[in-house]
This record gives C-alpha cells, structure tokens and sequence, in this order.
C-alpha cells in the first residue's frame, strides 16, 4: 500500500479519477476487511476530489446504514425506496441529481447540498451498499463522475466478493 497518496493537481477532474484510481486499487489490495477498505476509499476520494460529502450507506436488513464517509455529519438510517439513495438501491441504478430541490423525496442531511449522485454495489444481483456524493454547487456531477467512479464502484464489488457479506 502506498505510504502517502499521489493527488493530481490538474484542473481537469478526468486527469484527477485518472491518478487516483490505480492508488486505490494498491491501496485495497492487501487487506480483506470491508470497513478498513471502504474509509480509506471515501479519504482517498475526499483527498483527491475535494467532495463536499462522500461516503458508503451500507444495506443492513431493511434499511441503509451510515459507513465510512468524510463531510458533515449525516443521516444514519434510510428507508428502502426513500431519497435518492434508497430509490438507487430500490432501482438497482446509479442516480444524478442536478438539483436535489427537484428530486421528490430528497433527504436533506445538509442544507448545503445542492447536486448529488449515488451508485449502487452490487454481489449476486442484490444491492449490498452504495456509494453517495454530494456537492455544493448545482449541477457538478457529471458522465466523467459517472464513469469513474463506476470504475470505483467495480474495485468495491471486488472487495465485497473477497468478504462473507
Ligand atoms: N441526500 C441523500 C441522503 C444522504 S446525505 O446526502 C449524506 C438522499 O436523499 O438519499
């Protein structure tokens, strides 16, 4: 595992998924515990990406439970099918809000939140958590967000595979 992550200064946030993204792959590599393995992701994402909230709510029987994240303090129970994250896990998708004052159902954990996107990990077809991010600014996430952190999304499901969950 690397001592100290490499953060891409560039202004271009495909250039910064870019750098990041093999660190995280070395950083999960020789460790087998979920929760260790997930807040060194949020951190890293955080690090790099400059988030103003990111983290894992995690299925536990009929609901999402808050995990590792990095931001303000938020909400730790989230109903089946309810908010953009429980309506991601209720749909199986990824979800981009541009405006969470558009979104029905939006759960304010902040009042600063302004645009998010959650995406969904999946073992055996079934939801085991999901990765939530939120901004400040409307409107900030986008395919580029989309597609790597799916990527990222793709190294979490790895891990789920490798843990009896
Ligand atoms: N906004 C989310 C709740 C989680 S917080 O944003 C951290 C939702 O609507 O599901």
């Amino acid at each position: 595992m690397a001592d100290e992550l490499i953060i891409s200064v560039s202004e271009n946030k495909e250039d910064r998924y870019k750098t990041l993204i093999p660190q995280i792959e070395s950083l999960i590599a020789d460790e087998t515990d979920l929760i260790a393995n997930l807040s060194n992701i949020v951190a890293a994402l955080k690090q790099t990406m400059n988030f103003f909230w990111v983290g894992f709510y995690i299925v536990k029987q009929d609901q999402l439970v808050l995990g590792p994240f990095q931001g303000p303090i938020a909400c730790t129970r989230i109903n089946f099918g309810k908010g953009v994250c429980g309506t991601s896990w209720k749909e199986k998708k990824i979800i981009v809000v541009p405006d969470v004052e558009e979104f029905p159902g939006h759960i304010a954990c902040s009042s600063a939140s302004k645009s998010e996107i959650v995406l969904p990990a999946f073992k055996n077809d079934e939801v085991l958590l999901v990765l939530d991010v939120d901004s400040d600014e409307l409107n900030d996430f986008d395919r580029t967000d989309e597609e790597n952190l799916s990527v990222i999304m793709k190294i979490v499901e790895g891990i789920l595979k490798r843990v009896n969950c």
